[in-house]
């Protein structure tokens, strides 16, 4: 058996987990910044990382508690060094780096994207390969060609907004707190998802990348109007009108999401897709991505809820399997915004 501390800081959620042989997650601790950024609409970096720098000896302490263990247990140290905000993922690189040097321990990092598409593994043993995966989160949309774990080719990602990135602007529009993503799909409940024809970018039949501003332009014009001057338009319309914006937009979003990961599906002849990343946390887009799995009789893998946002047990469960292929890092590693 092999026990792996993960850390992850690489944008607003400071965490630390133990995680058992890439699945079993013995202990997950996490510590969230929205209050600090929910005043400015969206994570300020600077912010962010002075709050990673309090949280986390505090999260790993947390974690090692929680999981009972100690430092004897761990086998080795994994930690998400890209993509990302630099200031932000220097802050869990550093730590890695000095407790891995003052514990004796191996070290492996992971792309933290690469994490989100590992979080379908969580919790429960499941035969996924070959598969596509679709992750979506506040930073990506990108769909992989996974012929394992560790060997990814990404084939489609968006060439403007992140999906998740639009779930917060059109919140923002909607004068909605941020993360806006939960906050749209819980206005979409009382809104008809037809009442709005909004675009859909598919950027051409079989295109495997992604564009989300038009739509987030289509909102805007909606609700301020085409001189864009309404901008307190928005205060008059009622929760229905607000209701139908944020169904309509929903909408939108999981059709042309699941589009191209059928798309892609179609194209590589595979039978397995995953989902992943905070935007997957979505009600609409896992049941119609599991509805449109299910006509074709393909395996339909979705994230646990728990672990679609970011979380260090991702990090630790693919550092796992870094760890069991002997792909250490040592103390030259930098914290890079772009994924490796
Ligand atoms: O994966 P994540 O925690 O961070 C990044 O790696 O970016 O994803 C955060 C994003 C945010 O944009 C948030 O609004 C979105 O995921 N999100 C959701 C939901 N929960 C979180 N979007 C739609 N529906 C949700 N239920
Ligand atoms: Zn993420």
């Amino acid at each position: 058996m092999t026990l792996i501390l993960g850390i992850e800081s690489s944008c607003d959620e400071t965490s630390a987990a133990l995680v058992r042989d890439g699945k079993e997650v013995i202990a997950l601790s996490i510590a969230a910044q929205e209050q600090i950024h929910q005043k400015y609409g969206g994570v300020v970096p600077e912010l962010a990382a002075r709050a990673h720098i309090e949280n986390i000896i505090p999260v790993i302490k947390a974690a090692m508690d929680q999981g009972d263990v100690t430092v004897d247990d761990i086998d080795a140290i994994s930690v998400a060094n890209c993509p990302g905000l630099t200031p932000s993922l220097l802050i869990g690189v550093t730590a890695a780096k000095t407790l891995a040097w003052a514990w004796d321990k191996p070290l492996v990092a992971v792309n933290h994207v690469h994490g989100h598409l590992q979080s379908v593994m969580l919790d429960e043993e499941k035969d996924c390969f070959p598969a596509i995966a679709l992750i979506v989160s506040g930073g990506h949309t990108s769909l992989y060609d996974c012929k394992s774990l560790l060997e990814l080719e990404l084939i489609g990602s968006t060439v403007d907004d992140a999906a998740g990135e639009a779930f917060d602007k059109v919140a923002m529009i909607l004068k909605l707190p941020y993360p806006g993503g939960p906050q749209i799909e819980k206005l979409a409940r009382d809104g008809d998802p037809n009442a709005i024809k909004f675009p859909r970018s598919l950027l051409g039949k079989g295109a495997l990348n992604f564009s989300f501003s038009g739509l987030k332009t289509a909102v805007l014009y909606h609700c301020r109007g085409q001189d864009m001057l309404g901008a307190d338009q928005v205060d008059n319309m009622t929760e229905k009108e607000k209701a139908d914006v944020a169904a309509s937009f929903q909408a939108a979003v999981v059709d042309v999401l699941t589009t191209k990961a059928i798309w892609a599906m179609e194209q590589m002849g595979y039978e397995n897709i995953l989902l992943g990343g905070g935007v997957a946390a979505n009600t609409a887009l896992r049941e119609e991505l599991q509805a449109k799995c299910q006509q074709r009789n393909w395996q339909c893998i979705i994230s646990p809820r728990k672990y679609c946002t970011d979380n260090a047990a991702m990090v630790a469960g693919l550092g796992f399997h870094k760890f069991k292929a002997g792909l250490f890092v040592g103390w030259e590693l930098e914290a890079s915004s772009s994924s490796k």
